[in-house]
């Protein structure tokens, strides 16, 4: 298997929507992909042999709050630190944001909370519950 190099950049549309998809996450706009990929304040993308197989980000305001969002691996290249180096990438550089009191969250999707406590990420205290909404969503 190609070695993994770990690239700060912002991966293309096309790059992201290939890799959303080989984790069986929903399909979204391109043009929606596009303003989202433009408005990250960090993105790191992995490559092997000059092809995507790993992206994350972090989005926010660039003040007071920043979130961890679309960390995904290639199944293929899954379980080999390349998550690990995603993040620890992304936390190196909202570490360096100068402010006091500045907040960085998540959403670990089901299964992944102990991946992200190894980088000093805590779960939220069940004063209550993260909440969302998902919007204009196609019927199936
Ligand atoms: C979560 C994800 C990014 C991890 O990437 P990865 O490259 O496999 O992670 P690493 O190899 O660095 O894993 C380090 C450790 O985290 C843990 N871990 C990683 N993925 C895990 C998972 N899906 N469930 C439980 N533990 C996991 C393991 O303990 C692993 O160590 P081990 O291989 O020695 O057991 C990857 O599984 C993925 O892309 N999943 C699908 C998309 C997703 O759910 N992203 C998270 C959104 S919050």
């Amino acid at each position: 298997m190609a070695s993994v190099e770990l690239v700060e950049r912002r991966p293309t549309v096309d790059e992201y929507r290939r890799l959303i998809a080989a984790v069986g996450w929903k399909p979204r706009d391109p043009e929606a992909i596009a303003l989202a990929l433009a408005g990250s304040i960090f993105s790191f993308c992995a490559e092997a042999g000059g092809a995507l197989v790993g992206m994350g980000r972090v989005i926010g305001d660039g003040g007071l709050h920043y979130y961890l969002t679309d960390i995904v691996v290639d199944p293929l290249h899954q379980r080999h630190g390349v998550g690990s180096r995603i993040v620890r990438a992304l936390t190196e550089r909202v570490e360096h944001v100068p402010f006091v009191n500045t907040w960085v969250g998540l959403f670990a999707v089901e299964g992944t909370a102990e991946f992200y406590a190894r980088f000093g990420y805590k779960a939220q205290r069940a004063t209550g519950p993260a909440m969302y909404r998902w919007l204009n969503r196609p019927q199936a």
